[in-house]
């Protein structure tokens, strides 16, 4: 759950031994056993709840990749599989990267994932994506042919976003599509965002619970709608199909979008509009009765 938004964080200085693109060789012997087991176990959590949640394309690239639970994956074997599939590749950084950099990358086919694994003791929440998040939850799915051109747009999108001003309005399409996505199928919902199915709780809240409401996406909507970055979300987008998701998108001149969305007023984050297409409407009795710090505390 709840990684830090991209464009929050505090634009530092390239790190000593980076490369001028934020790159970092993996490091993969040195990881410990103990990172390993962290590795595994998250994975674990996740093999068994996964089946039935995670959609298909998701599912088929964890296969694809052969992510499975041997610990934590060496990127020179993991590029090997996805360039050959998608021509994507995984390149390591520090944490996060300016915006800029993560554009950059992305509108190249590469995807920059943090090389550090998270505590023992932070299995469910972490302020900043690690390697389980950045690969497993985010990796399976560009090796889907039309997931990986929408990130690749994307990117060149995040170029245009940044010199317009608006890349606000932009992020929260990543957000909404990206980390916090759902996909409706013939058999039901189903999860495609890294940010839930990457986190084991996430996972379950998203499709179980009778609390966030679950909207139809839609464009323009979305770029309105502000978010929250420190628990559950509170409203969830249903695209009908990536292949949709990818037509609206590219096919669609964000210029005047931005123009018109920056005279209209943000949405709040568990608004519901009589525009909307509505999957669930969520009672919102997570949020409103202190979500995770409550839950927490209890
Ligand atoms: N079509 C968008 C633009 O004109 C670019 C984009 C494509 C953004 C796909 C996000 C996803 O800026
Ligand atoms: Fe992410």
């Amino acid at each position: 759950m709840g990684v830090v938004e991209r464009t929050d964080h505090l634009q530092t200085n390239l790190p000593k031994g980076a490369n001028p693109d934020w790159t970092i060789p993996q490091g993969f012997e040195h990881y410990s056993e103990a990172d390993h087991r962290i590795w595994t176990t998250l994975y674990e959590r996740q093999a068994d709840i996964l089946p039935g949640r995670a959609c298909n394309a998701f599912l088929h690239g964890l296969d694809a990749l052969d992510l499975h639970g041997h610990g934590i994956p060496d990127f020179r074997q993991l590029n090997e599989k996805l360039s050959n599939l998608t021509g994507w590749r995984i390149v390591a950084v520090p944490g996060l990267v300016p915006d800029a950099v993560f554009f950059d990358h992305l509108a190249n086919r590469r995807f920059p994932a943090a090389n550090f694994i998270r505590g023992a003791g932070e299995l469910d929440y972490l302020q900043e994506p690690d390697i389980f998040h950045d690969v497993f939850g985010h990796v399976p799915m560009l090796t889907d042919p039309v997931f990986a051109d929408y990130m690749q747009a994307y990117g060149k999108g995040g170029r245009r976003a940044l010199s317009l001003g608006h890349l606000q309005n932009l992020a929260r399409l990543y957000w909404y599509t990206v980390e916090f996505g759902l996909l409706e199928t013939p058999e039901g919902l189903r999860i495609y965002g890294a940010g839930i199915v990457s986190s084991k709780t996430e996972s379950i809240f998203a499709l179980d619970s009778d609390s966030p409401n679950r909207l139809g996406f839609d464009l323009e909507r979305v770029m309105r709608t502000l978010y929250r970055i420190d628990d559950f979300q509170q409203v969830y987008f249903v695209i009908p199909s990536l292949q949709h998701l990818l037509d609206v998108t590219a096919g669609t001149d964000f210029g005047p979008l931005y123009r018109k969305i920056s005279r209209m007023p943000d949405i709040a984050i568990a608004t519901i509009d009589p525009s909307d297409k509505i999957f669930t409407r969520g009672t919102q009795e997570y949020a409103t009765s202190g979500g995770r710090l409550r839950q927490g505390a209890a």
